[in-house]
């Protein structure tokens, strides 16, 4: 594999594998191999958790990282992205890692610039394959086998790469009970996959193993999205009380960041039955896993 621009890009057998990586530098860091490559983040939109784990992952892997000011860069005197790559890679650089607005841009990149290898770090509503390979290992760190586990997504699925990369790996795993919750208004027009949907949070609550939140995206809500936060809030916030519902060993994920207060309870998000920051921790070995399999045959 050339780059990673999505999660199906992994046949099951390769899913598996990379879980499996990422478990062996969990457990063992004297198992971490050591790459020469250089790369090259370029974000075009923030991030904390995503680009902050990359570059770790780089340094542990012993990579030299170089993060694109993209906010000063020759873009903004008119050079196409296309050309800052091709710069970036005549001086050396063999990877970039982008976040873009764009779904697609990426997989033009790909296209385009043969001899290099993209990472997709984000790419507009459409897919994030490394938060689905954190999520899925922070999933399979507590249940071994989930393809019977009752997996419920809540909230602005609509506006969420992070759900489609998850539940498309989850569909790669054999998840058969997927359950979204979501108002109608976060409810996406065409849903690529099949999985069951409610409307009540309650309802789709009860014996859940595993349950996910999602941020409300405000920033890519559409101006005729007639959102009433309170109402969203009163409906679908996720809080101890509610999860009584679910299974005694249930535990709640979110992709970060939170928006405390709307998608979760500060009390929730806090306790015992998160794995939020599980989740940041495994982000760094699950991007060394990306970066080594791309790399380690090739350093
Ligand atoms: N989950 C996630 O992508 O977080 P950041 O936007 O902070 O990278």
């Amino acid at each position: 594999m050339r780059s990673l621009l999505e999660i199906t890009d992994f046949s099951k057998k390769d899913l598996l594998k990379m879980l499996a990586r990422i478990d062996s530098y969990v457990v063992q860091p004297d198992s971490w191999p050591k790459l020469s490559n250089s790369v090259a983040s370029l974000f075009y939109e923030d991030s904390t958790r995503t680009r902050v784990s990359f570059e770790l992952a780089a340094l542990n892997l012993g990579m030299k990282t170089i993060q694109v000011d993209v906010s000063r860069s020759s873009e903004n005197k008119g050079e196409e992205l296309t050309d800052t790559i091709k710069t970036l890679h005549a001086m050396g650089i063999n990877a970039f890692i982008i976040r873009h607005k764009e779904p697609k841009l990426i997989h033009e990149l790909h296209q385009q610039i043969k001899t290099a290898s993209f990472i997709n770090a984000g790419s507009g509503m459409f897919a994030h394959p490394t938060q689905a390979l954190l999520d899925l290992y922070t999933i399979k760190q507590r249940l071994d086998n989930f393809s019977q586990a009752k997996i419920v997504i809540v909230g602005d699925i609509k506006h969420s790469r992070v759900a489609n990369s998850l539940i498309s790996g989850l569909k790669l795993l054999d998840a058969k009970k997927i359950v979204c919750v979501s108002p109608d208004y976060f409810k996406p027009l065409k849903p690529s996959w099949q999985v069951s949907w409610e409307d009540n949070l309650d309802f789709a609550l009860t014996g859940a193993d595993v349950v996910v939140a999602l941020r409300v995206q405000k920033e890519r809500f559409k101006s005729d999205l007639n959102v009433s936060l309170d109402d969203y809030q009163h409906k679908y916030r996720l809080s101890k009380e509610k999860l009584a519902m679910a299974n005694p060993g249930v535990f709640v994920m979110h992709p970060g960041p939170v928006n405390r207060g709307v998608e979760i309870t500060q009390e929730l998000a806090d306790s015992e039955k998160s794995v939020i920051l599980q989740q940041v921790r495994n982000g760094v070995f699950a991007r060394m896993a990306v970066l080594s399999m791309l790399f380690d045959n090739r350093s």
